[in-house]
């Protein structure tokens, strides 16, 4: 059976805003993406997922679209998107665009017409309702908002300038349906989709139980309606072409997942976020250790559950990897943590994302003060909490703004990302972490990456091999052999920093270590090593 293209090909996750700037206003920008297409083809990648370039008033990042039909003026022109997948293409690489339909901008034509009082083909495009229910909303306590013109209220899941669509809304379908297949015209490979499993909501909007403000997601995630627009989506637009659709779909469970990509009518692949939970204690900010067990049984679980798993680590909306679930009480640790990470998640079966920065073994950033900050999750949850002292401190640790200052090309000012002051400052640790250094030596993240990379996309067994769990009672350790047929490939992975010793010697050819001279009876502290 021939294979998709997304099964052998890794993705490359691009914030446009901190990827380059070419124009020296201090924000990435689609022309800064052409100019480094060199090294998009130096890492072997092939495919691009490019965060949200549509214009925008930027209350959440992009994520708040007022114009789909339109490029964001600080990233460029409609020109520049065109140059962008041309030369893309040219080098063999797919281009993947963020599909943001559960909501809109306040800002759209759409909800300017819909918060009317009078009448119009918009007016149902939204939530609305005479009072609010009592859900709460991702970014501020209640997810309605009352609109002075129309003098209802409406349903926002994330901030008061991202409106909810009212996916019952046929007129709304096509449109959007139309949308989807202007862009897949123009020549793009395909899309990730935010939250795409929240766009049906329970009918009626009922209460959630409880008091106060209650985050509902049993009437906002998974609804049954769900599969319906999917379906109806893939048909009008997907199922006669040759692209790739992965849906980010928080709340998805073993049970559930299934439902949206076995078949192959809905989706093509998920994000869930089981292992971004892992170490949440209740919500996202109140932090629990890492344990090489609960990561362990995590990634077993869904390799078992299904056929075909998105893989990552880190995207925009997560903390650096290696601060989180490496090491970086030293230099020596960070390198070989990032690495031994990167070999763990991207050797399973499935397709790889990489997030810019990652490597290089990029990590959190010491903010010093809450106006470092831009992203309007943390602003909003730091003004809104009463422990300031807590609240940044967990912002330091789990706050979105980690993974989104400027990528470090080099250690001259501004790490090489802008001539000019960045739209938010560059992590301190770039004189030491950049591409430059990394290119020239030899045992770096970038060229350790750039092998991994090869591994994942050429060799037969890592595409196509079954998962099996190895060693599972380690409680160091994460392995797995990758099987086809009689063929054998073997990860080992120490995820701690004491040395392990390893019995099982049946497979010895070393194919891949990051460590210089490893030793056949024992992994070092976050050793990873590949065997066949
Ligand atoms: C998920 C996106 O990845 C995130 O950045 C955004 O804030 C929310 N969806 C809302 O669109």
């Amino acid at each position: 059976m021939s294979r998709n293209w997304w099964e052998e090909r890794v993705v490359y996750q691009v914030y446009p805003r901190s990827f380059y700037d070419s124009n020296k206003d201090g924000i990435g920008d689609i022309r800064g993406i052409i100019n480094k297409i060199d090294y998009l083809s130096s890492l072997g990648v092939g495919a691009i997922w490019l965060n949200p370039v549509y214009d925008s008033p930027n209350d959440d990042m992009g994520y708040d679209i007022r114009d789909y039909e339109k490029i964001l003026k600080e990233f460029g022109a409609m020109e520049d998107f065109d140059e962008l997948l041309e030369k893309l293409h040219k080098r063999n690489i797919k281009l993947i665009m963020d599909l943001v339909v559960n909501h809109t901008s306040d800002e759209h034509k759409w909800f300017k017409m819909s918060s009317s009082n009078i009448k119009n083909r918009y007016s149902d495009f939204y939530l609305w309702r005479d009072k609010p229910n009592n859900w709460a909303s991702f970014f501020v306590p209640s997810a309605f908002s009352y609109s002075d013109s129309r003098k209802e209220w409406y349903l926002h899941l994330f901030s008061e300038k991202q409106p909810d669509l009212n996916w019952e809304n046929s007129d709304l379908r096509s449109e959007i349906y139309v949308m989807i297949n202007r862009w897949l015209d123009k020549g793009v490979d395909g899309f990730r989709m935010d939250v795409i499993n929240l766009i049906a909501k329970a009918p009626g909007l009922p209460d959630g139980e409880g008091d106060g403000y209650v985050f509902s997601p049993e009437y906002f995630a998974m609804q049954p309606k769900l599969h319906h627009y999917l379906r109806e989506m893939r048909q009008t637009c997907f199922a006669t072409r040759d692209c790739m659709c992965v849906g980010e779909t928080p709340f998805t469970t073993a049970e559930n997942a299934p439902s949206l990509v076995e078949d192959g009518k809905e989706l093509d692949m998920i994000f869930q976020f089981d292992l971004m939970d892992m170490d949440s204690d209740g919500d996202k900010w109140h932090i629990k250790p890492f344990s090489v067990e609960t990561f362990r049984s995590i990634l077993s679980k869904w390799q078992k559950t299904l056929r075909w798993n998105s893989l990552f680590l880190s995207n925009h909306d997560q903390p650096r990897s290696v601060s989180r679930f490496g090491n970086i009480s030293s230099t020596k640790y960070r390198i070989r943590s990032a690495k031994m990470l990167g070999t763990a998640i991207h050797l399973l079966r499935g397709t790889s994302f990489i997030y810019q920065g990652e490597e290089l073994g990029m990590a959190n950033v010491p903010f010093s003060k809450i106006d470092e900050l831009r992203d309007i999750e943390s602003l909003n949850f730091y003004n809104n909490a009463e422990d300031k002292e807590w609240a940044f401190n967990s912002i330091l640790k789990k706050g979105r703004d980690n993974a989104r200052t400027p990528m470090q090309w080099n250690s001259s000012k501004h790490a090489g990302f802008s001539e000019v002051e960045p739209w938010i400052g560059v992590n301190p640790d770039y004189n030491q972490f950049n591409v430059e250094n990394e290119e020239n030596e030899e045992f770096s993240v970038l060229n350790y990456y750039k092998k991994l990379i090869k591994l994942k996309s050429t060799n037969k067994i890592i595409i196509e091999g079954e998962f099996e769990l190895i060693m599972e009672d380690s409680d160091s350790l994460f392995a797995y052999d990758r099987v086809l047929g009689k063929d054998k490939i073997r990860i080992i992975c120490n995820m701690t920093d004491k040395k392990v010793i390893i019995e099982d010697k049946s497979l010895q050819n070393i194919i891949l270590d990051n460590v210089k001279d490893p030793d056949l009876n024992f992994l070092l502290p976050f050793e990873a090593r590949v065997l066949n």
